[in-house]
């Protein structure tokens, strides 16, 4: 068993609900790990706010800050690196993460998607659009995905999934509240499990 305490960035674009249910799993279940870093392209949003009222370092980054994606990349993964961290949480994070960071991260970054995996998923499929989506398409259940992140949207390795129902009056909002409270319990489990799977 590894004595080094595994260090989680969370890369987030809202209010940062999935951060903090990671975030108090992690104290109650006393794992080997701790969020270090949360960084948003957003400078004001529930996570940045979450993270410092805790005491977590923050960075907003976003493209318009830069040049050209190579110099966002370059300067996302000095971020990552200054503060040595071993694993990437996404938890609502609206950006597709440049390849470079996802190269250089192989099998350490971990999403969560708001939908059964592989249906409902790919580039305009996040938040509120995958559950009119799922509404469209007529499905009498959703639920929620964690997986790792390669270069393609929402198609690494599926690490974890959730079922819940979908019902006949549900609106995309009353299922995507449904969905992220199934969410809330998915994503520290899945973290547990896969921590386990690295700190054994
Ligand atoms: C969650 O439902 C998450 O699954 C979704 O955004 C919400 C963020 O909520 N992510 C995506 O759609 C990514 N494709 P939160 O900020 O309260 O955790």
């Amino acid at each position: 068993m590894s004595t080094h305490k595994t260090r989680l960035a969370i890369f987030c674009s809202g209010s940062g609900s999935n951060f903090q249910a990671i975030f108090h799993s992690l104290k109650k279940k006393q794992l080997n790990a701790e969020i270090v870093l949360c960084l948003s392209n957003r400078s004001q949003c529930g996570a940045i706010e979450f993270a410092r009222q805790n005491g977590i370092a923050t960075v907003h980054l976003t493209e318009k800050q830069f040049d050209s994606l190579d110099d966002f990349a370059a300067a996302m993964l000095e971020c990552i690196r200054k503060q040595s961290i071993d694993i990437i949480l996404l938890a609502g994070y609206m950006r597709k993460l440049p390849d470079n960071v996802v190269a250089a991260f192989q099998d350490k970054i971990i999403n969560i998607h708001p939908a059964l995996l592989p249906k409902f998923g790919g580039q305009g499929m996040y938040g509120i659009y995958v559950h009119t989506a799922v509404l469209e398409a007529g499905e009498t259940e959703s639920g929620a995905t964690v997986h790792l992140v390669n270069e393609e949207y929402d198609k690494g390795k599926i690490l974890m999934q959730r079922h819940v129902p979908v019902l006949p009056d549900d609106t995309s909002e009353i299922l995507a509240a449904r969905v992220l409270e199934c969410e809330h319990k998915l994503y520290p489990d899945a973290l547990e499990k896969f921590l386990a799977g690295q700190q054994s």
